[in-house]
């Protein structure tokens, strides 16, 4: 199948994005686009090295930027941070220049998964007896707008990661017409 739009993959920060997106760029016979990757290759700078040296506000400004730029490129699918769904301007991008997909997983699952994660500055700090809150905490604050992608794909309910990107590839193909958010 050929792909018509770009594919945004959402979610929170461990929700297998870079993962399931490498996989889906392979199968659509797409480019893959990680918007980390490029800030990175755009600043010379780690994610965690642009968070201490600018701040975030400035990241989440380049990343603007990014998000941004890469519309223009031939349909892709593409990986963004857990946070870029918190601009206006990133959203309305998201949500009207192709297909958004949410991976949504249980709070507990994404604890599993960022236990022990130091290359994530907003939860690198964060001792582990708080990890638990803090997660919550963001998400609460997130998940309103996640909620709102195209496809929501609740990652729980798979036996196993080809489960769930085989139904991802099914919702994709028989997904019709993208109405404006
Ligand atoms: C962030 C998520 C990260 C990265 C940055 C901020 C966030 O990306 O963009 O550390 O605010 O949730 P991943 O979701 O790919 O980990």
């Amino acid at each position: 199948m050929q792909l018509q739009t770009h594919i945004f993959l959402i979610g929170f920060m461990g929700c297998g994005k870079t993962t399931i997106g490498k996989d889906l760029a392979v199968k659509f016979n797409v480019q893959f686009i990680d918007t980390d990757v490029i800030i990175s290759e755009k600043t010379n700078l780690s994610i965690p090295d642009i968070f201490e040296k600018w701040g975030e506000s400035k990241f989440r400004e380049i990343e603007t930027q990014v998000i941004g730029s890469i519309v223009a490129l031939p349909p892709s699918i593409i990986s963004l941070g857990g946070g870029a769904i918190l601009s206006e301007q990133n959203r309305s991008v998201i949500f009207n220049s192709g297909l958004s997909i949410y991976l949504k997983w249980r709070v507990k699952t994404l604890f599993k998964r960022l236990a022990d994660c130091d290359s994530r500055p907003l939860l690198s700090n964060i001792p582990q007896s708080k990890l638990l809150e803090q997660i919550m905490s963001m998400m609460n604050e997130r998940s309103k707008y996640y909620e709102r992608a195209h496809i929501v794909i609740p990652g729980d309910r798979y036996k196993n990661i080809n489960l769930l990107i085989e139904h991802i590839i099914h919702e994709i193909s028989t997904y019709k017409i993208p109405t404006i958010r």
